[in-house]
C-alpha cells in the first residue's frame, strides 16, 4: 500500500478548457464553472476559463461554411478546444434542454476536420433555481457531443435551488454537497491524467447508421 504522505501529490500535466454556456451577467452557471475552475487548479491541473461571449456565432448556415472560414466565436472556440486534454462546461437548462446558443457553436464547430470533439472528454454540470437542478438539459448536451465522439463522462453534477445554494464567495453552502463536487471534479481529473499519460488499450467504437460510404453522408474519417 502506499503510505497517504506520498498519495495524490504529483501529476501530470493535464488542461481544461471550461467555460458556461450562459451569457448572463449574474448567471448561476458561470458562478459554478468558476467554482470548478478553483478545484481544478487547486488538484494540480491548468484551466483555460472562457466566457461564452468568446464563442458565440451566427446562427449556423450551411452556405456560409461553403464560402468562409469559421466565424469569429466558433474559431476561438475550436482554437480553445484544440488547446486543451479536456473540457467542462456547466450549462443552463432551457425548456428542459440545453441553450440555443451552445447547439449552435457544437454545431459551427463540428464542421472542423479532424472532428475536434472526436476522443475529447468532457465532463457536464447545471445550475438552476429548480428543484431538478437543470440536469435534463444535461442530457439534451450529451446527445450532440457522444455522436461526435466526446467521452462524455457518466457522472454529470446538477445543482438545484442554485440561487441558494451557491454562496456570495461562490462556494458551495452545503459542505457535504461541496465535497461531492470536488468528488466528481478529481475523478473526472485522473481519468483525463490516465487517458493522456498512461495509455493502456484504445478502442474505437464507430455507429453504424446504414450509410453507404459516399462524401455527402459519410460522418466518421
Ligand atoms: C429557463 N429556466 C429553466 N430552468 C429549469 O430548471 N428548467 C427549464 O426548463 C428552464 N427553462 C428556461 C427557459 C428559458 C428561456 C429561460 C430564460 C430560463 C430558468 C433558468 O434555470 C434560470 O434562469 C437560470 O438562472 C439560467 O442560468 P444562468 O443564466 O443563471 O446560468
Amino acid at each position: 500500500m502506499v503510505p497517504e504522505t506520498t498519495q495524490n501529490n504529483h501529476r501530470e500535466a493535464i488542461s481544461f478548457l471550461i467555460f458556461s454556456a450562459s451569457l448572463r451577467k449574474d448567471s448561476l452557471n458561470t458562478r459554478l464553472a468558476k467554482l470548478a475552475a478553483k478545484i481544478i487548479e487547486k488538484n494540480g491541473g491548468k484551466v483555460d476559463f472562457a466566457s461564452f461571449s468568446d464563442f458565440d456565432g451566427p446562427s449556423y448556415n450551411q452556405d456560409e461554411e461553403a464560402i468562409s472560414s469559421l466565424p469569429k466565436g466558433p474559431a476561438e472556440f475550436l482554437k480553445r478546444l484544440n488547446g486543451s486534454d479536456a473540457f467542462i462546461i456547466a450549462s443552463p437548462e432551457y425548456n428542459g434542454s440545453m441553450p440555443g446558443l451552445l447547439k449552435n457553436a457544437i454545431d459551427w464547430v463540428s464542421r472542423s476536420r479532424p472532428q475536434p470533439f472526436n476522443s475529447k472528454h468532457a465532463l457536464l454540470m447545471s445550475a438552476s433555481p429548480s428543484m431538478a437542478g437543470g440536469n435534463r438539459g444535461l442530457w439534451s448536451l450529451r446527445i450532440p457531443l457522444e455522436i461526435l465522439g466526446a467521452n462524455v463522462y457518466p457522472a454529470m453534477f446538477s445543482l438545484a435551488t442554485a440561487h441558494k445554494a451557491l454562496t456570495e464567495d461562490g462556494t458551495l453552502a452545503d459542505a457535504i454537497l461541496g465535497k461531492r463536487f470536488e468528488e466528481n471534479l478529481v475523478s473526472f481529473m485522473d481519468l483525463v491524467e490516465a487517458a493522456k499519460h498512461y495509455p493502456c488499450a484504445k478502442k474505437a467504437w464507430v455507429e453504424f447508421l446504414g450509410e453507404k460510404p459516399d462524401p455527402i453522408t459519410e460522418r466518421v474519417e
